[in-house]
């Protein structure tokens, strides 16, 4: 390539009209877009509300979209694939638990103000969180075929995990999932009564202490209880 050929860097090859392949790909002009302009604020919170709810349906969204890819693959006996996802889900939810802090930042007594224009909006309703309770249950179905298909119990699984390195990996990441998705549930429920308070009614009418009693809910039920059998099994042969 002579000299007249090199490549223009400063000038943007993909399709649109933004001024950047950058603000083009990323497609910044609609995201940044989807938050209340400062003029249609009841109060200016209402950005930091806004940007950590969507910041969180984002994560949400990569979290059901990698665990259902992940069920798939186990369903097709690609158990170290499936793990590989699995890790970025784990991630994803993960990430949500610190993130709840930022509304914390919110004076409790300005937020009533915030309250009064979100309507019947809940979160019952998020589209990421209902999506990856549709996605787990399969995905527990999945791991628990593969199992079955190995003819093994859950504990013959754990006492054996030496010998079955992937599939002991896979209820690993079953349970950190779970037990990442059971902190972010513990960590929003303090926000919520430390915002709100503990003894009032949500927007749809949930009672707050309602999701206190959420928080003790699991997914994976016989994950957390095969560690009983285990500590029971082990005082047995001791
Ligand atoms: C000041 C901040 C927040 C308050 C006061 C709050 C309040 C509540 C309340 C009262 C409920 C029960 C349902 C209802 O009646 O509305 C609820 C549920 C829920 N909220 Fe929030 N929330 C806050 C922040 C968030 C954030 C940042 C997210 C997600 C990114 C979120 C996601 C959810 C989800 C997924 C549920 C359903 C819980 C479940 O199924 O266990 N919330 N929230």
């Amino acid at each position: 390539m002579t000299g007249s050929e090199a490549e223009d860097y400063s000038q943007p090859i993909l399709p649109g009209d933004a001024p950047s392949d950058y603000e083009r790909y990323i497609n910044t002009d609609a995201l940044l877009a989807l938050q209340k302009t400062s003029d249609e604020w009841v109060h200016r919170d209402e950005l930091l509300f806004q940007v950590t709810h969507q910041s969180g349906e984002l994560w949400l969204k990569l979290a059901w979209c990698d665990g259902e890819e992940a069920t798939r693959l186990i369903e097709e006996g690609d158990l170290r694939g499936a793990l590989r996802l699995l890790r970025r889900s784990i991630l994803c939810v993960r990430f949500l638990v610190p993130q709840l802090e930022m509304l914390e930042q919110m004076s409790p007594w300005e937020y009533q103000e915030i309250r009064k224009v979100l309507g019947h909006g809940s979160g019952f309703d998020s589209p990421g969180w209902n999506e990856l309770r549709r996605v787990l249950p399969r995905l527990g179905q999945a791991f628990h075929n593969a199992r079955r298909e190995a003819g093994l119990s859950l504990r013959d699984l754990y006492v054996q995990g030496r010998d079955y390195e992937q599939l002991y990996q896979l209820a690993e990441a079953l349970i950190e999932l779970d037990e990442q998705a059971q902190l972010w549930r513990m960590r929003h429920y303090q926000i919520v009564a430390r915002v709100i308070g503990d003894s009032v009614v949500g927007t749809q009418g949930t009672p707050v202490e309602l999701l206190g009693r959420l928080v003790t809910k699991t997914s994976y039920p016989e994950l957390w209880e095969v560690r009983n059998e285990l500590t029971a099994l082990s005082k047995a042969s001791s």
